[in-house]
């Protein structure tokens, strides 16, 4: 709906920024004035009653237009670019990896030097961990940041960091970088003044004279490190007061009530736009709304304060996807796409944490009845937002699906998370996983799952045996996740090291800063001499990194992989097996996953069922041709093997 006195107070908000409406700065204006009234809805959702509301407001609108006098010629030409394919960010050409820019390579400036190899591998979005200020000793891999503008000096220089982007951008890459927006380190200087006793930073954070409050937020708060960090607060001798910390007791969690932080926060949001971020990875946003009597997570006011943060960089910064990284409940995830009105316009990504976590479920068990039942849930995300799919990240795997999914299909539930607890700890008698339990909270019996790809696959096991079978397995294993990931629909994001076959380092536990952590585990130092073995066939390296290659090119290959939800999954034709249809206006792709250490059979009929209709089907990843058999003939899928079948 108009409305013509916010459009006045934008007119006179944004006089003495000297725009050029009527031409120049025209189609800025226009997405600025077409989106102004539902900024201000979403806003006062938020703030109507807060006795800075009204100015803050003026200042948003402020903060909105100067990041667009700030953005650079070249990402402005490139926001216009990216507008001519509004799903740019779902298409079957892109290939994400996330990386420590130190473990990976030392330097930003070194890690220049590694671009080719990304090109080589065919990856070509990079999402660097955590680069900005953090300290040493208390960082939480990054994620405690103490000045958001600042990179960590043994990475470089904010310099550093744009001519890579420049570099990246050159060579047609994409940048993805993390904002933390729930809280900062205790050492950002907003927490300084806060703890020097300044009023107008102490408001941005919660702090308590006594546990009376925080008594009555713990009542409802699930613990998110029980075991390193149990409880969300933690006293502040300096200002004698308690101090919510729902992550580590140096993170501190921020004030989003309070409507200057986030102006503060978007200011940052558009100075890593403004740095070329093509996806802007948003850290915890489940946890960025606070209420009594309510688990702090998931809330409405986290939605509406994540739509208005994305119709912000809509209008200055355009050409910036944003993430949310929200791993919960299957059923809250799918949220984090907007709903209702909104439906596609909050985050343009989300994690497929249940997926992830279903495919280690279904490879434990040789069972993919419950990742099926999980896609009728997941295939209610909308046209124009994407997954990113993943089998592992930096993080631990959490077992996050819901008892009623495991119950469903006739299992326990404690009985079956404490079945896969044990298999990936490599407790279970027979388990080749080699992982730990992380997080493991006595109270709860809940626990998730540290660990490589490779040694969660077995490889690491397979290797201290000096087994050729089992290491031929195990790296079966790998490449069947990594294909389900870069087939089953959304952005692809590889996990460094994985793509070479990286067992567990445990080099973690004699560093006390990384010690009490057990997510360092997988979270490889490169070794770049071992990394060359990639070229070697006969190798793991090069076995692993030949297959990954190979399936990069193969989905690149595929125009049916963009994502516009066109996937159909195939019924439960037999259940160690996944059979689904990816479809576009002009071909069909069938691709059939055998979860299992036996060969699966699995009827012509299923295919019939996922809408083939063809007489013969090119198999495109061993390159042979299949006739198509009658409905009760079987195909056989060999143990944890997959197959890619092309229509005519
Ligand atoms: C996210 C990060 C995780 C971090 C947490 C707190 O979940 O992925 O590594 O510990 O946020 O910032």
């Amino acid at each position: 709906m108009y409305n013509q006195t916010l459009h006045q107070q934008i007119n006179r908000d944004i006089a003495p920024l000297g725009l050029d409406i009527a031409d120049k700065d025209n189609s800025f204006y226009a997405r600025l004035i077409g989106n102004a009234t539902n900024i201000q809805l979403l806003y006062r959702e938020l703030y109507a009653d807060h006795p800075k509301g009204k100015k803050c407001f003026d200042k948003l609108i402020t903060t909105i237009c100067t990041a667009y006098t700030q953005r650079s010629a070249a990402l402005r030409k490139r926001d216009r670019t990216k507008l001519k394919d509004e799903a740019w960010f779902a298409s079957n050409q892109l290939v994400g990896m996330s990386l420590y820019v130190d473990r990976f390579a030392g330097t930003l400036e070194a890690l220049k030097e590694k671009l080719p190899y990304f090109e080589e591998l065919g990856v070509n979005l990079l999402h660097l961990m955590p680069i900005f200020e953090s300290p040493a000793d208390a960082s939480d891999g990054g994620y405690a940041v103490s000045n958001f503008r600042k990179v960590e000096a043994r990475f470089g220089t904010v310099e550093d960091l744009q001519q890579l982007q420049k570099q990246m951008l050159d060579k047609g890459m994409y940048l993805m970088l993390d904002i933390v927006l729930n809280h900062t380190s205790d050492r950002h200087e907003w927490a300084m003044k806060a703890k020097e006793g300044d009023p107008f930073y102490g408001n941005f954070f919660y702090t308590y004279p006594d546990r009376k409050i925080p008594d009555a937020f713990e009542a409802s708060m699930p613990e998110v490190f029980p075991e390193s960090a149990p409880g969300s607060f933690t006293w502040n001798e300096e200002m004698k007061r308690w101090v919510m910390t729902v992550f580590h007791n140096y993170q501190w969690d921020l004030n989003f009530a309070n409507p200057e932080v986030l102006i503060a926060m978007l200011d940052n949001i558009f100075f890593y736009a403004n740095m070329g971020v093509d996806v802007l990875r948003i850290d915890a946003p489940a946890f960025i709304w606070k209420q009594i009597g309510t688990t702090c997570q998931n809330l409405p006011q986290a939605h509406t304060l994540l739509r208005l943060i994305r119709m912000c960089v809509e209008v200055a910064t355009p050409g910036m996807a944003l993430l949310g990284e929200a791993i919960v409940a299957p059923a809250e995830i799918m949220k984090y796409f907007g709903l209702g009105r909104y439906e596609a316009r909050e985050c343009h990504f989300a994690y497929n944490a249940t997926q992830m976590a279903l495919l280690w479920d279904a490879l434990a068990t040789s069972d993919t009845r419950l990742l099926l039942n999980a896609q009728d849930l997941l295939g209610q995300k909308p046209v124009g937002a994407s997954w990113i799919t993943y089998t592992r990240c930096h993080d631990d795997i959490g077992l996050g699906y819901d008892d009623a999914m495991i119950a469903a299909v006739g299992f326990n539930p404690f009985e079956h998370r404490r079945f896969i607890k044990d298999y990936y700890s490599g407790t279970y008698d027979g388990s080749p996983a080699r992982g730990a339990l992380f997080a493991a909270n006595p109270k709860t019996g809940d626990a998730r799952i540290s660990g490589s790809l490779a040694s969660l696959c077995g490889l690491e096991y397979a290797q201290q045996q000096g087994s050729k079978p089992l290491i031929e397995m195990a790296i079966r294993k790998i490449l069947l996740m990594q294909a389900f990931t870069l087939f089953s629909g959304g952005l692809p994001m590889l996990f460094y090291g994985d793509e070479e076959g990286y067992t567990n380092d445990y080099s973690y536990l004699k560093d006390t800063a990384k010690s009490y952590d057990n997510r360092w585990m997988h979270r490889p130092v490169i070794d770049w001499q071992k990394n060359e073995r990639r070229h070697q066939p006969e190798t793991c390296e090069g076995a692993v990194f030949a297959g990954t290659q190979k399936l990069i090119a193969l989905r690149k290959q595929l125009p049916v992989l963009r994502d516009e939800s066109n996937i159909v999954f195939a019924g439960g034709h037999n259940r160690h097996s996944v059979l689904f249809c990816r479809y576009n206006a002009v071909s069909r792709v069938f691709f059939v996953f055998n979860f299992s250490d036996r060969d699966a059979w699995l009827t012509w009929y299923a295919f019939r069922e996922a809408g083939c209709t063809a007489l013969t089907l090119h198999e495109l990843w061993e390159g042979k041709e299949y006739a198509v058999g009658a409905d009760e003939e079987y195909l056989v899928v060999p143990p944890f093997r997959f197959l890619v079948f092309g229509e005519g």
